[in-house]
């Protein structure tokens, strides 16, 4: 068997991102629900990669952070940031002593394709070259670097925008940022680099013009579409490129088998699943990790985050479900609020405006109108009446309520917690529960009715006579 080429990518995520106008790192922007360089890792996930370093700068602990979970990427600190030469410089203590293919990717461009990542490694690894770089032609080059060839149409070298002559400037074929190298004269050659340029910095593009000098191979390859490459620097990129990601992800969400009745207003991280024959409506907001099962439907204008639903559940307009879970044929909305870890059971309902918070609503049990419930664990079978409220919240802890299996609560109750209700149990209209009710019980916790005979009839009397 031949020893397979290794490959090492650097993600270039150091840079401040001036236009976001943040105090957060550009590449911790989130972008369908991931942060901007989540992206790029993900594409890269799909190349199975022998190493994966993150040149993090600005806000460096925060990113750190936020990419703990990924425990094989390595992290190189730039600072401070002299340019994208530079940058690439601090991976080489990672990098020393290997060999192989290095790709350079910027953690700002998140539309970028696994396959054409794999079409840029093929090609250079194909031409047996020193470097490659991936290029487009953009009918407004402004701003970007330009790709000079000599008279065969080999690639000479990149001039940047601000060293470019006003001929230059005209060329239309720009560098996309997004490199494959050679390991083997990579570092040596950026320890090489100057930095007498208009900006001052160390520039990675000058190392083609350097290779190209002496004698070694460039390649380029060239994207038909730009759309790519395209990089986040403002909130305005952020909002442009996060359409297209949603038209991409509804695209594979309609071929997948779910119908969105109105895409363009649907929005749906790039994380989230839909099973097949669920139907979408108007609105509809699906974030983060959410999974929606087969034959549900979600109706207008709801928001569920991070929570999952299981088959032929229904949703209706103006639900807002946050780290919840659904089990099959649950019935929610319109109008409902289930808070984190709410769990609602097989066949159960909740109606409108009804609120959960770290309740679990047993299989079949129902609440179908205007309800409060925290901290609540609620067996099978339990109607919950409208208007019920159970009291968690003492203002200093929050203690639970226990309904058990097939009890009835009356309608305008309150459950002042910590309480248990009993399987089977009442609890009468109108309640105010402060003690346990045994299972089979009836609790009755509200004041006499008493009825005066006459009373009204007594006092329309005596008001006539005022009046007279
Ligand atoms: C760079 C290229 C330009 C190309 C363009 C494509 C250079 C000199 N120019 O220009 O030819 O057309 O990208 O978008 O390379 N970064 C660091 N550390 C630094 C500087 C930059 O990590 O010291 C990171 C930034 O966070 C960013 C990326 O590198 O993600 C590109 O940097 P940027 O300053 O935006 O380069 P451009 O001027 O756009
Ligand atoms: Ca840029």
């Amino acid at each position: 068997m031949t020893k397979q080429v290794a490959l090492h990518v650097v993600i270039l995520a150091a840079g401040k991102g001036t236009r976001m106008k943040s105090s957060r790192p550009k590449v911790l922007h989130e972008l369908a629900g991931r942060p901007l360089i989540e992206h790029v890792l993900k594409t890269v996930d799909g190349l199975r990669a022998d190493s994966v370093t993150a040149v993090i700068g600005h806000g460096a602990d925060d990113v750190r952070s936020a990419l703990a979970s990924r425990t094989s990427l390595q992290f190189a600190v730039q600072s401070p940031q002299l340019g994208t030469g530079h940058a690439l410089l601090q991976a080489e203590p990672v990098l020393k002593g290997k060999s192989g293919t290095v790709l350079l990717l910027y953690a700002d461009v998140p539309l970028l394709q696994t396959g054409t990542l794999a079409r840029l490694i093929d090609h250079h690894r194909g031409t047996r070259a020193a470097a490659t770089v991936l290029t487009t032609n953009l009918a407004e080059p402004y701003g970007y670097g330009r790709i000079l060839r000599d008279s065969a149409g080999r690639i000479s070298r990149i001039v940047e925008e601000r060293d470019a002559s006003a001929a230059e400037r005209l060329l239309t074929e720009i560098n996309s940022g997004i490199y494959c190298f050679d390991l083997a004269p990579l570092f040596d050659a950026l320890h090489r680099l100057a930095s007498d340029n208009a900006q001052g910095e160390y520039y990675l593009t000058d190392l083609i013009g350097a290779y190209r000098q002496r004698g070694l191979s460039v390649e380029t390859l060239l994207l038909q579409s730009a759309e790519e490459l395209r990089g986040v620097n403002s909130r305005i990129d952020l909002a442009e490129l996060g359409r297209v990601l949603r038209e991409r992800k509804n695209r594979e969400l309609m071929l997948a088998g779910a119908t969105l009745e109105d895409p363009a207003s649907t929005s749906v991280d790039a994380d989230v699943t839909i099973g097949s024959d669920s139907v979408i409506g108007p609105g509809v907001i699906l974030e983060g990790r959410t999974s929606i099962g087969e034959r549900c439907r979600i109706h207008a204008g709801c928001r569920l985050t991070n929570t999952s639903v299981g088959n032929d559940v229904v949703v209706l307009d103006h639900c807002v479900l946050v780290d919840s879970t659904i089990a099959a044929d649950a019935r929610i909305g319109p109008f409902s609020h289930l808070r984190p870890a709410s769990v609602v059971g097989e066949g159960a309902h909740v109606g409108n405006f009804v609120e959960l918070k770290k309740t679990t609503l047993g299989r079949k049990s129902k609440a179908n109108h205007l309800a409060y419930l925290g901290d609540a664990t609620i067996g099978e079978n339990v109607n919950v009446g409208a208007g019920t409220i159970t009291c968690n919240y003492d203002g200093v802890s929050k203690h639970p309520t226990i309904i058990e299996d097939g009890a009835f609560i009356g309608s305008d109750s309150q459950l002042i917690a910590p309480v248990r209700i009993g399987a089977g149990a009442y609890v009468a209209a109108g309640s105010s529960i402060t003690r346990d009710v045994p299972a089979d019980a009836l609790g009755v916790a509200r004041a006499h009715q008493e009825n005066k005979p006459g009373w009204a009839t007594k006092r329309r009397a005596r008001q006539v006579k005022g009046n007279s």
